[in-house]
């Protein structure tokens, strides 16, 4: 979790730093600081709470300053407060460090280092890293040897930038969280992520773990952590600042809603060809999964929901597939071979939780492969293949279209992997590809035509929200619950339409509206369901096309196009996303910055 900026070059370095920690606030808003050289050595300003305060105690102080570093924190360790902002110190305020991750070692290194005179003002593991450095060089090393040789008695996690008092030089380092370098001219930026630095520019060089920058108005040196020189080739990347700004929104979530014809068509360009009935993905060689006999989908949260969606469009096409928390994977996997291919769903390719399963399941000896947005992330590496789903930047805290392109890449994969292992698609291929083409479109309209306003408006201040769904609804009912509870703080579940009768049934009444979720799969069924849950009070929403039975029995209805039943249940998650976010913004809610989130979950 959190975010980190560093910027060396000519000028006052604070603008460029508060511009980043802004655009890097998605990773974590408790609070935020700064450190610049101000040439009588370095001046810290940080704050809890969001980067308008620190702004705002920054035009108090009236600071200045060239080279600097800032960060954007989500707590670990210890609660949001002043002396827990980064950055952070050692006592003669010679060294400042921010840090994303968690050194796992930092208490027995407190404690040696209390041992030795060091005084500690914070609660948070980082602390250790400065004291840590400024121990090496009282006794002797240089500002290069004393970061080796700390960053080498750190266990955990970790992306580190370090300054010095009086030098014009960034110090980094990577082990497991990320870490990028952005470069124009004489100008270089070090942050977690791309879009902290988009506006200035789009060439960047990715850090891998294990690597040592440092960074100074003459270019970056990378190395190892011995200091063996590495390469490291600069990349272009194909965002712009106005992608990943808000543009006329009001909310990123909403504008990522909108976003969802194009990052669609993004994702299945040059992929599908329905006039040739033919799944193209370059990516993967000739019978890549042949041989593959089972598979497994790990992920979490709203991934984790594209994995079941996955894992349902695998079985449909005859491959055995499961999906599973990967916060559980350690302790409840099935067991796995060289013939199990683990998929690790993941928009950030940097959760914790789903980069450890993927490492458990390819020490285990299963192929692994990546569905993620973020090209050099840390998934994207570890896995043995990848498949990105091009979404784009997503910056509001809640996945919107990267949920859609997560399984609308893993419905065609699911294709692909049953063409490899049985010798043919599982599904209808012609309606599904030329559904799938046709599908930016039929968003765009539904997205001209939707009544989510009026729904949401409708069932304002109702006790509690269910959404339920069959076969490929019941991932849809799941996420459109998440979604509601992330960002109304309502009280929101999703359930399989089967199990209300087996014990949630006692939970409705007529506060509590229940969104069926209709996707042509045994849609009696569920109809059938719903209408238990109305007889006894509470209000029915479906979510289906026009003309289908349901909109006679239920009180309220979101139109969905007649679609593929592959396809269905996203048309009617678009309705569901755009039902959270009118009913978060009536109750006046950050929607992009959900309390106690963060989008990139870097801690187990
Ligand atoms: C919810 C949400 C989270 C993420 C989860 C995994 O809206 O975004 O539940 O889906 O934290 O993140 P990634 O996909 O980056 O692995």
């Amino acid at each position: 979790m959190c975010g980190i900026i560093g910027h060396v070059g000519n000028g006052d370095a604070l603008e460029t730093l508060l511009t980043g920690l802004e655009n890097l606030e998605y990773r974590g808003y408790d609070s935020a600081g700064v450190a610049v050289q101000n040439g009588s050595g370095i001046a810290v300003e940080k704050r809890s709470g969001k980067v308008q305060e620190l702004k705002d105690s920054i035009e108090e102080v009236s600071l200045t300053g060239e080279v600097g570093i800032g960060h954007t924190r989500w707590s670990t360790h210890g609660p949001p407060t002043d002396e827990n902002a980064h950055p952070h110190t050692d006592e003669t305020e010679d060294v400042a460090v921010v840090h994303n991750g968690i050194v796992e070692n930092y208490a027995e290194l407190r404690e040696w280092l209390r041992g030795k005179g060091h005084e500690f003002t914070s609660d948070t593991d980082t602390e250790v890293i400065p004291h840590l450095i400024q121990y090496h060089i009282d006794r002797g090393l240089d500002s290069e040897a004393a970061f080796r040789r700390a960053i080498d008695e750190l266990e955990g996690s970790y992306a580190i930038t370090a300054m010095f008092s009086g030098e014009h030089v960034l110090y980094a380092a990577r082990q497991g969280s990320p870490l990028v370098v952005g470069i124009e001219d004489d100008q270089f930026f070090l942050a977690s992520d791309v879009p902290a630095f988009l506006e200035y520019t789009d060439t960047v060089v990715y850090l891998e773990d294990g690597d040592v920058a440092i960074v100074d108005e003459d270019g970056i040196e990378c190395t190892d952590l011995a200091g063996e020189p590495i390469t490291r080739e600069p990349e272009t990347v194909e965002w712009d600042p106005e992608q990943a700004g808000k543009g006329e929104y009001d909310h990123f979530m909403l504008k990522e809603i909108h976003e969802q014809p194009v990052s669609l068509s993004q994702a299945i360009e040059g992929r599908v060809d329905p006039a040739r009935g033919r799944i193209a993905l370059e990516e993967f060689g000739p019978a890549t999964f042949e041989g593959v006999e089972s598979v497994q989908l790990i992920a979490c949260g709203t991934s984790y929901h594209a994995a079941l969606y996955g894992s349902l469009a695998l079985n449909r096409a005859g491959v055995r597939a499961r999906a599973l928390l990967a916060n559980e994977y350690s302790v409840g996997a099935p067991p796995v071979d060289e013939n199990t291919l683990v998929i690790a769903v993941s928009q950030s390719g940097e959760t914790a939780d789903t980069l450890n399963a993927l490492r458990q399941a390819s020490a285990e000896g299963a192929a692994t492969l990546t569905v993620t947005n973020v090209v050099g992330s840390t998934a994207a590496r570890v896995a043995d293949e990848t498949l990105f789903i091009r979404a784009g930047p997503e910056i509001g805290v809640a996945a919107t279209k990267t949920f859609s392109s997560q399984a609308v890449m893993l419905v065609l994969l699911a294709q692909r992997i049953a063409d490899d292992v049985r010798g043919g698609p599982g599904a209808d291929l012609e309606s599904l590809l030329t559904e799938l083409s046709r599908m930016p479109a039929a968003i765009d309209d539904l997205l001209s035509s939707t009544n989510a306003r009026s729904i949401a408006r409708r069932y304002e201040g109702c006790q509690s929200y269910f959404f339920i769904g069959r076969g490929l609804g019941f991932p849809v009912a799941l996420e459109g619950a998440l979604k509601f509870k992330e960002i109304t703080y309502d009280h929101a579940e999703g359930f399989a339409s089967g199990e209300l009768k087996h014990g949630p049934l006692a939970l409705v009444t007529p506060e509590t509206p229940v969104f069926a979720v209709f996707t042509g799969t045994e849609d009696e069924k569920t109809l059938k369901n719903a209408e238990e849950a109305q007889t006894r009070g509470a209000p029915v929403i479906a979510v289906c096309p026009d003309g289908h039975r349901a909109v006679d029995v239920a009180d309220a209805h979101l139109e969905i196009p007649d679609t593929d039943s592959m396809l269905a249940g996203l048309f009617a998650n678009v309705q569901l996303q755009l039902v959270s976010y009118h009913a978060a913004r009536l109750l006046e809610r950050p929607i992009d910055k959900p309390r106690n989130l963060a989008k990139s979950v870097t801690v187990e």
